[in-house]
């Protein structure tokens, strides 16, 4: 079945939020609660170990009813269905979307093409789980017959940046393996991570869904090259692994085919941290960690799956996201997370955020007339409040945030934790009641400053709030509520996509720059020059005189 394909605009739903918008447009959340004190409660989702509140936006029950009534003249329910069913909803790349599968449980029945791809998941499941035990246990060795100690993941985009954030984010339940990341094409990058390894002891996993990728190919060269430097080629296949969809390229570089570990095109990039694209994270807190985080996105699936709209988390964070993008106008939306081990996130976040919903052709072929895919931005909390949130207070762009918490930390230190959650709480507090006039005025005199100076200083400590959040509240960081949080973000995307009309996940709009950066590098190394526009051209020359 095809993704339905309605122009979101034209539904009575759109057009009634369209008008309703105009009346509330000026609201103030502040007195939507004086209004109803069971507001609150009304806007909260508590399932299993989240605690969702949404109350604290510039909605009204009316706002969320119509809202709700969007998603279903968009016919999210069908949608839902051809996602997980295996239905081909990369229509542009003729691929079905199954990272669902891949933490499904073994009994369920997943059709791609006829077939059901539930025993190949679980095959490399399996194969994950033992290299990982053999590694983690020291029985396999390196060529020297030393047990390993550090992991290099080598791969870029969603071959990096969902295991590199999920190995940071889960460092409380790591192993004694260290683990590296090699990315950037920038050879200093690789270069910089080479200095802190030992051949003798480094395990290296080369993660490319497609293997064609420059950077990957370029780095993961580089350091076969350091690593011959000092062993065999013989020894190559005890140190190298490899995953990808495209088996023929990765035995053509010389990784033993016992070394490699498939992937399905019907995994996306972005979503395939749930693969063995995951390996770096089995390995660094090893499998059992590994398939607890796959079991809480299975989790958050059935919850996203059965839940009704009203209630379902994934659901009510992608309309309040679409009502302040679509009609307030939003640009960007700010993840914080108060939490150090989720430093990634928000760049994580980036990705399958941006990636997915940065497009402008409907899936009618036709350009859309409204605003799709959000900026995503942030930084942890406490150190972001010391960074950018003056803007979020007292700016003049409206930036509706997420603000994710985890009630009990894991080192059990109570002191930082009440202060980290503190702030927390406080921010979306602050955010929402600002501070009035009259409080300004009240706290100066406290001061004892004159009145010239009182009127001077009042419209600068003016607060005016009304800016809107979300509390995503869970109560610890666990591989399986972070498994929850991550896909709970992979649904919110969707359901945007479906709401926008677009595809989600072909990202063609990456494929320019890479085309033109090759043929600029051919201008480099054989000093020619292609048709270039005059700026170009001469940034080309300046880079030749000094290479
Ligand atoms: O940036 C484009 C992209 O195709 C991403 O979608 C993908 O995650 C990344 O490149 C890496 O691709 P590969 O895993 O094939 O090396």
């Amino acid at each position: 079945m095809a993704l339905p394909s309605i122009n979101p605009t034209t539904t009575d739903a759109w057009k009634a939020l369209q008008n309703h918008f105009e009346k509330v447009k000026e609201i103030e959340i502040k007195d939507l609660f004086s209004k109803n004190k069971d507001r609150a409660n009304n806007f909260t989702i508590n399932w299993e170990d989240f605690y969702v509140d949404f109350s604290k936006n510039r909605i009204t029950e009316e706002t969320f009813k119509l809202l709700l009534d969007l998603v279903d003249q968009v016919k999210l329910k069908e949608a839902i269905a051809s996602y997980y069913s295996g239905d081909s909803i990369n229509k542009t790349e003729n691929r079905a979307v199954l990272h669902t599968a891949l933490r499904g449980k073994e009994t369920d029945t997943v059709l791609v093409d006829g077939k059901n791809v539930m025993p190949e998941i679980f095959k490399v499941k399996t194969k994950i789980e033992a290299f990982t035990n053999e590694i983690v246990n020291g029985n396999k060795k390196g060529y020297t017959n030393k047990p390993f100690t550090d992991i290099v993941n080598i791969g870029i985009g969603g071959s990096d940046l969902g295991p590199a954030m999920v190995v940071d984010s889960l460092q409380f339940y790591k192993n004694h393996l260290t683990t590296h990341f090699v990315s950037n094409v920038d050879g200093d990058h690789v270069n910089e991570v080479l200095k802190k390894l030992d051949p003798e002891t480094t395990l290296f996993v080369i993660v490319s869904k497609t293997f064609t990728t420059q950077e990957t190919l370029s780095n993961a060269t580089t350091i076969r090259q350091w690593f011959l430097e000092h062993a065999t080629q013989n020894d190559v296949a005890k140190h190298f692994v490899a995953v990808s969809t495209n088996i023929e390229k990765v035995k053509d570089f010389g990784i033993d085919e016992n070394n490699i570990f498939p992937m399905w095109n019907w995994v996306g990039g972005r979503f395939s941290l749930w693969s063995a694209v995951g390996l770096t994270i089995s390995l660094a807190v090893g499998f059992d960690n590994f398939n607890k985080l796959l079991k809480g996105a299975n989790a958050m699936d059935i919850h996203f799956k059965n839940e009704e709209f009203s209630n379902n988390i994934p659901v009510v964070l992608a309309l309040i996201s679409v009502w302040y993008n679509n009609f307030f106008k939003a640009e960007s939306e700010a993840v914080i997370a108060y939490s150090q081990y989720l430093n990634q996130f928000a760049t994580y976040l980036q990705q399958g955020i941006m990636e997915s919903n940065g497009k402008s052709i409907d899936r009618n072929g036709n350009r859309v007339n409204y605003e799709t895919g959000t900026l995503i931005w942030g930084e942890p909390g406490t150190n972001s409040q010391h960074a950018f949130f003056q803007l979020i207070h007292q700016g003049t762009k409206l930036i509706p945030a997420d603000f994710i918490g985890f009630a009990q930390s894991l080192h059990g230190n109570k002191d930082h934790n009440d202060k980290l959650i503190s702030n927390y709480i406080a921010q979306t507090e602050a955010l929402l009641n600002g501070k009035t006039k009259e409080e300004v005025l009240e706290e100066l005199k406290e001061k004892n400053l004159s009145e010239a100076e009182i009127n001077e200083l009042l419209p600068f400590k003016v607060f005016e709030g009304n800016k809107p959040t979300n509390t995503i509240f869970i109560k610890k960081l666990t591989p399986e509520s972070l498994g929850k949080l991550i896909a709970m973000y992979e649904h919110k995307i969707f359901v945007q996509g479906i709401i926008w009309n677009i595809y989600s996940y072909d990202q063609f709009g990456v494929e320019l720059g890479k085309q033109l950066a090759s043929t600029i590098l051919k201008d480099i190394k054989f000093n020619t020059s292609v048709n270039h526009d005059a700026s170009t051209q001469n940034i080309l020359e300046y880079f030749k005189n000094f290479r």
